[in-house]
């Protein structure tokens, strides 16, 4: 099926979606943010996706939601609507997903970068919660994830006052994993999502799904959940074929079960 904003494609095991609204710097209106659901319900669904990669333009991963499209709401509309609940569905994905940034990275944007699992920064990435500027504040997710990634003072001094971070800034804070020059941001982030996606499947989404654990639960009961995760683990043929190939000196190949 077509898409309006977005670019959707599948190379190897990579399922790539590219935010594709260049007027707007890929301001997330409800198109899009429907659109960006259709692609993930799609590569959850094909065995053959083993990582999502999520980017945005040179200029822009995404300067936030479509002011535009919400200046006019008002109350009963947001609520009924359920406005926002679209948006978090990125976050509740199981497969891994990465996602690669450059330019900016504003509001709903940077909220939609924290949704995924890794972030990938370009050397002109930046990071920002500029919605009190507007008279809103972050509304999907950005108070609650900015806040656990990189603590209260630097949330808090970026939410009060919608200063923006840079690329080196946003390292040091651990909201990236990496910076990486701008003309290689692409290749290397395909290089880390192949990566992932080389790696037995299920082992990869159950090693998603226990280090987001740290976020939700105490330490005593995230080691729980890690430790029956990791004995399931020996249930698998991805176990016995990697240590296996680990004795054999030899490449694993996994069966993705
Ligand atoms: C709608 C947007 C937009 C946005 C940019 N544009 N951001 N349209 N919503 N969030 C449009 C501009 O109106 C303009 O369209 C075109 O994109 C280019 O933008 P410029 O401002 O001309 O570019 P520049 O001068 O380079 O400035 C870039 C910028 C600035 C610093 C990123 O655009 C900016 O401040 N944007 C808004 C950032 C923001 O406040 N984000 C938070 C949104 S609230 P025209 O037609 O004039 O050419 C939010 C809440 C999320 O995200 C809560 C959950 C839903």
């Amino acid at each position: 099926m077509a898409y309006e904003t977005l670019l959707v494609e599948t190379r190897g095991r990579v399922g790539l979606v590219t935010l594709n609204r260049p007027q707007a710097l890929n301001a997330l209106n409800s198109t899009l943010v429907a659109e960006l659901n259709r692609a993930l319900d799609g590569f959850e669904a094909d065995p053959g996706v083993g990582c999502v990669l999520i980017t945005g333009s040179e200029k822009a991963f995404a300067a936030g939601a479509d002011i535009k499209e919400m200046s006019g709401l008002n109350f009963p509309q947001t609520y009924l609507d359920d406005f926002i609940t679209a948006w978090d569905r990125v976050s509740q994905r199981r497969k891994p997903i990465v996602a690669a940034v450059a330019g900016f990275a504003l509001g709903g944007g940077c909220e939609l970068a924290m949704m995924c699992d890794i972030i990938l920064a370009a050397d002109n990435a930046r990071f920002g919660q500029p919605e009190i500027k507007l008279g809103v504040m972050p509304g999907a997710g950005g108070t609650q994830r900015l806040t656990r990634i990189v603590g209260k003072a630097k949330a808090m001094e970026l939410c009060l006052t919608g200063r923006m971070m840079d690329a080196q800034e946003a390292e040091r804070s651990g909201l990236v994993s990496r910076v990486i020059p701008a003309a290689e941001l692409m290749a290397e982030a395909m290089k880390t999502a192949e990566t992932i996606a080389s790696m037995s499947l299920p082992i990869a989404m159950m090693t998603k799904e226990s280090v987001n654990r740290a976020y939700e639960t105490t330490l005593a009961e995230g080691i729980r959940f890690e430790r029956r995760v990791f004995h399931a683990m020996f249930a698998t043929a991805d176990q016995k074929e990697g240590m296996q190939a680990f004795v054999e000196k030899r490449p694993a190949g996994f069966q993705n079960r």
